[in-house]
């Protein structure tokens, strides 16, 4: 089917929530888009026309951090179940991690996950490389090949980058490619094994703590090292308020550094866990009530870029372990979007497009991604979100192996209800 039209919706433009008429697409990209007009039955007939009445319309949401775990760890989600858990959540782009067993670290294994996720992907799929072999952090990968099979960026995503020296170098290599390097940032010297933040948790506990300094030392290191070199930085799930002040210091002082942070991260501070249960476990991990407000202020006033979830996924009987043994990470495709609608935009904190712009046009902006705009010409990835539909998250419910989250019965708005990927329709709550 060529010709597709979405008929009637809310469609977002400026500040202004504008009554969307209809959608047409032909070929996978947008044709023409009629906002406040009427379209004519003449106009409709010989098309397929999906009633998206009274739903919101936007640009296919994009997701710049996810962990599919394929290959090698496919017991925690595939490529297929990945994508899908994206469709579900609005998401028609995702951009996954390398920390995969073997490491994207080599053209053979980047190529392998790229011919997978066109043949068992519903969504697009964009792969980032390891900078360092086995993201050991000793030897540099080779950048230009990545890059030549489909790399848009290096990152040892999982881990920090422990030496300055390799950063750096990273860095330059980079840059000559035109490439970003994104960075998960933690200085390893002050990690000590603990599974919480330092913190009211910790201590009632009996747990360490992981500072937050053991992530601001490595912004601030590499905010310097990207001033020097004029690489795109990309810091990875801020979580620290000391972090947050040096990116807003260094986008001072004009260094190209964009960053990212998670719903949980906005949502969740270390006096919500619950006890010892390892759903509420992830790297970087809960922070205080205060690094929370940091975020949200970052967030306001552009220090903090784009949206992104850290999707990652673990199975059953690694969660199970307790808060000391299982692995960090939680899924979160499935809730980004009805989670800051319900508690940003349904509290009448931040308007609509402010949430939608973060999870769209600016991360395609950031990463020279031509989707996350609905308008002539660009690819025909679409969103349809019901606001009004209100439901309880429910795990058992998801597409996604992982079933990792901490916000379990959580009563939420603003559920996607269909998922366009390329004028393709790839999900919908009732046919697929
Ligand atoms: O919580 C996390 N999970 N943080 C990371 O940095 C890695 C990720 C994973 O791969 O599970
Ligand atoms: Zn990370
Ligand atoms: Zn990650």
């Amino acid at each position: 089917m060529g010709n597709w039209i979405i008929n009637a919706g809310l469609a977002v433009e400026d500040s202004a929530e504008l009554t969307l008429s209809a959608i047409f697409y032909e070929n996978g990209f947008i044709s023409k888009i009629v906002l406040m007009g009427t379209v004519t039955q003449a106009e409709l007939d010989g098309h397929e026309v999906l009633d998206a009445e009274g739903k919101l319309v936007t640009a296919g949401l994009i997701d710049m951090h996810v962990h599919f775990r394929e290959p090698g760890f496919e017991y925690k989600e595939t490529i297929a179940t990945g994508t899908h858990s994206a469709a579900r959540g609005g998401f028609t782009t995702v951009a996954a991690m390398p920390n995969t067993r073997p490491v994207i670290d080599n053209v053979d294994t980047l190529k392998t996950v790229y011919s997978k996720a066109e043949a068992e992907g519903i969504v697009r799929v964009l792969s980032y490389a390891c900078i360092t072999k086995g993201e050991l952090g000793r030897e540099h990968t080779d950048f230009a090949a990545l890059k030549e099979a489909g790399a848009i960026g290096f990152t040892d995503d999982g881990v920090g980058v422990q030496s300055a020296a390799m950063m750096r170098e990273a860095m330059k290599q980079a840059a000559a490619l035109g490439l970003p390097i994104i960075a998960h940032c933690e200085d390893d010297t002050l990690i000590h094994g603990a599974p919480v933040t330092e913190g009211v948790f910790a201590e009632k506990h009996g747990l360490k703590g992981i500072p937050n300094e053991s992530e601001a030392i490595h912004v601030a290191r590499d905010s310097m090292l990207a001033e020097t070199t004029g690489v795109h930085y990309h810091v990875c799930h801020v979580s620290a308020e000391q972090s947050a002040r040096q990116i807003r210091l260094a986008k001072q002082h004009g260094a190209k550094v964009t960053a990212e942070v998670c719903p949980h991260h906005l949502l969740l501070s270390d006096e919500d866990i619950p006890g010892l249960d390892a759903n509420w476990k992830m790297n970087p991990p809960l922070r205080s009530p205060k690094d929370v407000q940091a975020m949200i202020d970052a967030v306001e006033d552009g220090t903090i870029d784009i949206f992104v979830t850290d999707h990652a996924p673990h199975s059953e009987e690694e969660k199970a372990k307790g808060m000391m043994a299982a692995p960090f990470g939680i899924v979160g495709l499935e809730t980004a979007f009805p989670l800051l609608y319900t508690k940003f935009v349904e509290t009448g904190k931040w308007s609509l497009k402010f949430v939608l712009d973060r999870m769209t046009s600016k991360p395609a902006e950031l990463f020279n991604l031509p989707t996350g705009v609905l308008a002539p010409g660009r690819p025909a990835d679409i969103a349809i979100i019901d606001l009004n539909k209100e439901k309880e998250v429910d795990p058992s419910e998801f597409a996604s192996k992982g079933r990792n989250t901490p916000f379990t019965g959580w009563k939420l708005k603003g559920w996607p209800v269909a998922t366009i990927v390329g004028g393709k329709l790839v999900w919908s709550e009732s046919r697929v």
